[in-house]
């Protein structure tokens, strides 16, 4: 199968300029001005933008989490994303405290293998270090193509590490050529927070946020930063959302460290104020929760200054009747929140038509910074002869408004509804197939591929 588009806008990273690219098999064949060799089809792309395939390196499908599953597994997930222009996802495998990491990664296998619609790769999360632990991890970059372990500072009981575990796990990684990120919130002063609003009976959504205030971001962060210094390992902060953590973040990138940050599109739109709706808040309940305008703005900026690289969704999402779980006790409230869909519209409309971020940062921050810091690139993340046909024809100018009646995700509500939203995923090609053509699917189940990822290649 061949494709041929033409006179399109294309957008990468780098590059702006108007041109045709050839698509033959999986992968791109040429790109110039005027190609004109024979292709099975042909597509005018004249007023569209020709854009890499969206990576989205934080999702969370068919997820076990506060005693329920997130509500979109492989399937309706990687399918949504392909909807709104994300061809590849990475995933967060869970070690169980007691078990081993391949334990873990074999339940994911089991939910995964043959299920998803888009390509998606494992972020192993390393919730137990000890001798055995530190074994596995370079089976899992050898291996199973798996070069980034994921830690968490809050969760305790279930999922957090504490700083002797991650100082012995950043040593280990470092030495094994991988990447450790982290979820940086202080569990401990959170805990205590949680447990004094309970006792004075404020249980409602709001006391989700209150529970968890700047500076508990802002210093775990700092903590991580220092700790990644001490031991040299490249680092990668999840999901940050405020001011307070980003200046963390400042001093790292002053002494010169390998210290990477990824926000989510939800803490670049939407702010705290969301939660002054009663229970109605819960669908926004999410760790780290929203902030205010000010940290918007101190993420718009760190963008533009290069020192955020990625914006991801952190897609969690829950049904309304999993989040009723919660409905007399905010703590018991399912963390997460549906965005793989949306992602790369809202970024479009909210930042490159507002002015906000350029054309190439959009890029930049949407796939390809991704496909870098996490082994991917060049297969992905570009527009480059030999590079996997991962691509987005963009309608720049077209108007839609987002809903939970139009939209594809596994959720009976939208967080973003009624959001007017100018620009549109129109056509999304994975490995040369036309996945999405203006709404309709063009591939099976399945043909999303697990991809073994590469050591990380760290200039971005
Ligand atoms: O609220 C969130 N973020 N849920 C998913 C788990 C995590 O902390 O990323
Ligand atoms: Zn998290
Ligand atoms: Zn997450």
């Amino acid at each position: 199968m061949s494709i041929l588009i033409k006179n399109a806008r294309i957008v990468t990273a780098a590059d702006d300029y108007t041109g045709d690219v050839y698509i033959k098999g999986e992968t791109v064949q040429a790109i110039g001005a005027n190609l004109d060799m024979p292709a099975d089809e042909i597509i005018d792309a004249t007023g569209k933008w020709l854009i890499p395939g969206g990576i989205d390196p934080h999702v969370h499908l068919d997820m076990p989490f506060m005693g329920t599953f997130s509500s979109d597994d492989y399937s309706t997930g990687t399918l949504a994303a392909l909807h709104g222009g994300t061809t590849t996802v990475i995933d967060f495998v869970l070690q169980t405290q007691g078990k081993s990491l391949h334990h873990a990664l074999d339940a994911w296998q089991g939910r995964s293998n043959g299920n998803a619609y888009g390509d998606y790769g494992f972020h192993i999360a390393v919730t137990d270090f000890n001798d055995n632990t530190a074994k596995e991890v370079r089976q899992m970059i050898e291996e199973e193509g798996i070069s980034s372990f994921k830690t968490f500072m809050a969760y305790k009981g279930a999922l957090m590490i504490d700083d002797g575990q991650m100082v012995g796990l950043m040593k280990e990684v470092r030495e094994q050529g991988g990447i450790v990120t982290v979820h940086a919130t202080n569990g401990d002063m959170i805990d205590a927070l949680i447990a004094k609003h309970r006792a004075e009976g404020k249980l409602s959504p709001l006391y989700h946020y209150l529970s968890q205030p700047e500076v508990t971001e802002a210093e775990a962060s700092g903590r991580f930063c220092d700790m990644a210094n001490y031991t040299g390992v490249p680092g990668y902060i999840v999901h940050m959302t405020c001011e307070g953590a980003l200046n963390a973040v400042r001093k790292a990138a002053l002494r010169n460290q390998k210290m990477f940050v990824e926000t989510c599109i939800q803490y670049l739109l939407l702010d705290a104020s969301l939660y002054e709706k009663d229970f109605e808040g819960a669908k926004w309940v999410m760790s780290p929760p929203l902030r205010e305008k000010k940290d918007q703005t101190a993420l718009w900026a760190g963008l533009n200054q290069g020192l955020i690289q990625v914006v991801g969704t952190d897609h969690c999402p829950f049904k309304w009747e999993q989040k009723l779980m919660g409905k007399d006790d905010f703590s018991k409230i399912p963390n997460g929140h549906p965005a793989i869909e949306h992602r790369i519209e809202l970024l479009f409309s909210e930042g490159v038509k507002k002015g906000k971020i350029s054309p190439n940062k959009f890029v930049e921050v949407t796939s390809t910074n991704a496909a870098k810091i996490f082994g991917m690139h060049p297969k992905k993340g570009c527009i480059a002869i030999g590079s996997d046909a991962d691509l987005v024809i963009l309608d720049p100018n077209k108007e839609h408004t987002l809903s939970v009646k139009s939209h594809h995700m596994n959720v009976d509500y939208s967080g973003y509804e009624g959001w007017q939203v100018t620009g549109k995923c129109e056509q999304v090609f994975l490995r040369g197939k036309k996945a999405i053509d203006k709404g309709s699917v063009g591939i099976q189940k399945g043909y999303g591929q697990f991809l073994k990822r590469g050591k990380t290649s760290l200039v971005v």
